[in-house]
């Protein structure tokens, strides 16, 4: 989402300005091109020399040098968007009045990109009648404000006034400024992690799956604009954007209600979950103790939700499912999308190192009916969950 984005972080004077180091260098490995431009007050707090280092990009601090004039204009008119991190008082009191006596002023008063602000400042002047009325004002001109947060200030007090944390602000800008209309007006509903099937009140069955992936298929949607439903099995994931209607279920039949609930006004599902086949027949109210040396469990089958979607699905639902095989991979997964009825099954291998449960990295294969393969490399879940939004909008009308 942030590949290839032209991004001017402005700084002014505050002790925040330690977190916008960590805020370059993360939107630098997301693929971002990043340029700074900082008030003299700054320098006191970053050196100019680490966010150049960083950024790759000279950093510019004065309006004009004895040979040189800084083209504040065209640095306006060159960013996709300018984040202001962190906001002194000082720097958003000359915002609110349109004051011009510096660099950083100068590109802001001639930016064309949308302009999104990271406050940072102790509690008092956080609260103080000015501050929150300039705020107002400079919200007034179109400019997006990232709520402070709360906890320990540079004073030594505990409150209001800390700048957001660099993983905040990108996804504040992500969310707000880089969210494509490509899937606008579509739902999608998602289901993610495992799903634990009780034994007694302590025990359960289970599965090794995280829910990672799941996740970033959500967020990957959703920053193309989808109105996404995730219902996940118990997982430590949490989801990167509020706006994703997130469900969180424990059991096999409690996933098959949500989507039972859901599915009908969907456009879309990706069945990622590693649902439990088996449940046990019986869930005992009590911990059961240990008796005879040898104890058995009946279970029976699940509602396989993915094949209850596949026979509902309407002419205008596209849906997704996955496996996850240790033999004859292709032909099992063909099986699934037969036995299904899915418009493509997402292959997962156990046997590619890295891939599957728990990592940050997978390799997939998509088939389909037309019997055609796209066979991806090894790279992260978040590129893999790209590719399989990319697939699902390329394939979308075609069924
Ligand atoms: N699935 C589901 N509900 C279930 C079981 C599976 O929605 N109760 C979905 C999974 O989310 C996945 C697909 O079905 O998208 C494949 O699941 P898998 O367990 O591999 O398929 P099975 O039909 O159980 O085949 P087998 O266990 O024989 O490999």
């Amino acid at each position: 989402m942030l590949q290839g984005k032209k991004i001017l972080i402005g700084i002014s004077g505050s002790i925040a300005a330690y977190k916008t180091i960590l805020l370059v260098r993360l939107l630098v490995k997301a693929g971002a091109e990043v340029k700074v431009v900082m008030t003299t007050a700054s320098k006191e707090f970053v050196s100019p020399l680490v966010l150049a280092t960083l950024s790759k990009n000279k950093v510019l601090i004065d309006l004009a040098s004895e040979d040189e004039w800084a083209n504040h204009v065209q640095l306006g008119r060159w960013a996709d968007v300018f984040i202001i991190a962190p906001l002194s008082c000082n720097t958003l009191a000359k915002m609110a009045y349109g004051l011009c006596d510096n660099l950083l002023m100068a590109v802001y008063l001639s930016a064309t990109c949308k302009v999104v602000v990271a406050p940072a400042m102790d509690e008092d002047m956080w609260h103080h009648g000015a501050t929150q009325r300039n705020l107002d004002i400079i919200k007034s001109y179109g400019n997006l404000i990232i709520p402070v947060g709360n906890g320990e200030l540079a004073s030594g007090l505990v409150g209001e006034g800390r700048m957001a944390e660099p993983e905040e602000i990108i996804r504040f800008v992500t969310e707000n400024i880089f969210r494509t209309n490509t899937l606008t007006g579509k739902k999608v509903l998602i289901t993610a992690g495992p799903t634990y099937e009780p034994i007694d009140p302590v025990r359960f069955i289970g599965n090794h799956s995280s829910g990672k992936m799941g996740f970033a298929i959500a967020e990957a949607f959703y920053e193309q604009g989808a109105e996404v439903y995730l219902v996940s099995g118990p997982t430590n994931e949490r989801t990167k954007y509020a706006g994703i209607e997130y469900i969180p279920v424990n059991t096999a039949a409690d996933m098959y209600s949500a989507c039972v609930e859901h599915f009908s006004t969907m456009h879309i599902g990706i069945f990622s979950a590693a649902v439990a086949d088996y449940t046990p027949v019986e869930v005992a109210s009590e911990k059961i103790k240990k008796k005879e040396d040898h104890f058995s469990v009946a279970l029976q089958k699940t509602t396989d939700i993915l094949a209850e979607a596949g026979k509902q699905k309407k002419p205008n639902q596209f849906i997704v499912g996955f496996a996850l095989e240790t033999e004859n991979e292709l032909a099992n997964a063909a099986d699934k999308l037969y036995r299904k009825n899915a418009d493509a099954i997402v292959l997962n291998s156990l046997r590619v190192a890295g891939a599957g449960f728990r990592n940050n990295t997978n390799q997939i294969t998509i088939i389909n009916k037309k019997g055609e393969k796209v066979e991806s490399e090894l790279v992260s879940k978040k590129d893999i969950a790209n590719q399989i939004v990319s697939y699902v909008i390329a394939h979308l009308y075609e069924s």
